[in-house]
């Protein structure tokens, strides 16, 4: 990779309510942190804008106070620090982060607190992301950066558009990124005006949604263009029900939404050189794929067996992800010859039933119940075969991670799944492009027939290899997912905010 240039035509300030490595709960996490990065690669200057959690004051070094808001709307005092997040060999990406200790000095996830309710004041936590957004994306900036584009990420950033909108004066051009429609940000009525909007902004036309108020809505509203994580995606959210009742808006709004499908960071996911396996592979040289598989088995208790089909699987556990599905095949799967890893968090019930499914199955189904960077690699390493029974996915980053790491995933044929996975048959084996299994309906009868697909083919040698091999082939560096995103920015790019 080429180091960033200095000569950067473009700027973009990129707002977030998660990045990873400071705090992730999820995809949207990794993507803040690889999508900023390859676009500094293209002399986009990129810039994040994240809440001051414990996590993010603790681990970013060399802070400085660059700014201070004492009387934006009714949001507690807060103040602006300015920082770098180390990023490989892309160089540093520059951060700002808002420390408002009333509302972000909380330990545990950003979203919701140890019971997993909602933080009762979340309109106000990600309001305020929303509005330093748009107040450092326009002429009130006390800034002497400014940004072309503000760009916008889910719910929690969902205001900065209609801020922008509203704001009297020159601003950036905003983008909204739909990482996931069915988190929507929806909170009662007064909140608009709570927030410092107009109550011009509470309308069917604007942030109204169902008599509240909608953080998403207004984003997909009141944005200059609409961009969501997979070209397939883009196209189910303008129907019921993936539109999760937003498919009006959307539909009206076609021309103006791009689906560009997201990449993976391949220097945090690189089987090659990765800290967290047991042994570094290639697609040149993939003995010690079998070591990783031997890892796994030993770390989570399975029998340890080279030539049973290990089936992985890493995710939050909601319904999204249909974790059900897979509860209700495991009857079936534990008469076969094969094994179950699961790591995920999330629902309490689901994580109740695997674990009982686990403790009922030892040494041939493991379940870990928590968040783990590690354990998620070595999964990715040590599996044959990765596990997404999604119900819907926007995009999906495992299935690409599976593929660099040798592991052929079976989907769910839906959303950003299907643009990222060939489904092997006699001919996508012949011609090179299989890298993995997609199943259609989504029933249990279909999912077990596709774990049986797996397994026969785990048995074909010559075939397995191959389907490795393209999987591993795959290109999903961010670079050509990143230039398409320049693009939508140079389309939507003001005049020179100086
Ligand atoms: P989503 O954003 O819907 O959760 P993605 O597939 O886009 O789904 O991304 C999920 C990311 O979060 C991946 O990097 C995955 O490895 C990680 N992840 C999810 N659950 C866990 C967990 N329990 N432990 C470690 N990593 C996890
Ligand atoms: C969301 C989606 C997931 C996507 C991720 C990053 O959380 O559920 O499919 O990959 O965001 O865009």
């Amino acid at each position: 990779m080429a180091l960033a240039s200095s000569h950067f035509d473009l700027g973009v300030l990129f707002i977030t309510p998660e990045v990873y490595p400071l705090i992730k709960t999820g995809g949207l996490g990794d993507v803040s942190a690889a999508l900023p990065a390859a676009l500094r690669e293209l002399n986009v200057d990129a810039r994040l804008l994240i809440p001051g959690y414990p996590q993010v004051l603790r681990e970013l070094e060399y802070k400085h106070t660059v700014a201070e808001f004492t009387a934006l709307a009714q949001f507690p005092s807060s103040t602006l620090l300015s920082a770098t997040l180390p990023s490989g060999a892309s160089g540093d990406i520059p951060v700002f982060v808002i420390d408002c200790p009333a509302l972000y000095q909380r330990e545990g996830s950003p979203y919701v607190d140890a019971a997993g309710h909602n933080w009762p004041d979340n309109a106000l936590r990600f309001g305020l992301l929303s509005k330093i957004g748009a107040v450092l994306a326009s002429d009130a900036s006390p800034l002497a950066w400014r940004p072309h584009i503000a760009h916008c990420n889910d719910w929690q950033s969902g205001l900065t558009p209609a801020y922008l909108h509203f704001h009297r004066g020159d601003r950036a051009a905003s983008l909204m990124t739909i990482h996931n429609l069915a988190f929507q940000g929806v909170f009662p009525s007064d909140t608009v005006t709570q927030l410092g909007l107009p109550a011009a902004c509470l309308d069917e036309n604007g942030a109204e949604y169902y008599g509240g108020m909608s953080f998403l809505k207004a984003g997909l509203y009141y944005s200059d263009h609409i961009a969501t994580v997979s070209p397939t995606y883009a196209r189910e959210i303008q129907m019921a029900p993936l539109g999760f009742g937003m498919q009006g808006l959307l539909a009206e709004r076609r021309k103006h939404i791009s689906g560009i499908v997201n990449g993976i960071d391949t220097t945090e996911w690189d089987p090659a050189t990765d800290p967290d396996l047991a042994g570094n592979y290639t697609a040149g040289n993939l003995a010690a794929k079998a070591a990783n598989k031997q890892a796994l088995q030993q770390v989570l208790e399975l029998a340890v067996d080279p030539d049973i089909p290990l089936f992985g699987a890493v995710s939050r556990l909601t319904y999204q992800k249909g974790y059900d599905l897979l509860l209700q095949v495991a009857p079936q799967l534990s008469e076969m010859p094969a094994q179950l890893a699961v790591l995920g968090t999330g629902d309490a019930a689901l994580a109740q039933e695997l674990a009982t499914l686990a403790q009922n199955n030892p040494g041939k189904i493991a379940v870990r119940i928590g968040f783990d960077e590690k354990l998620s690699h070595l999964i990715e390493a040590g599996a044959d075969s990765f596990l997404m029974p999604s119900r819907f996915e926007p995009c999906g980053l495992n299935q690409m991670y599976s593929q660099r790491y040798g592991t052929p995933p079976l989907v769910h044929a839906t959303g950003g799944l299907i643009d990222t996975v060939v489904d092997c048959t006699p001919a996508t084996l012949a011609d090179g492009t299989a890298s993995g299994f997609l199943f259609h309906d989504m029933t249990p009868e279909n999912f077990l027939s596709a774990i049986r697909r797996v397994t026969l083919a785990y048995h074909d040698k010559t075939a397995w290899r191959r389907l490795m091999k393209n999987g591993m082939a795959n290109d999903f560096s961010w670079r050509s997912s990143a230039t398409a995103y320049r693009n939508v920015y140079l389309s939507l790019r003001r005049p020179d905010p100086r």
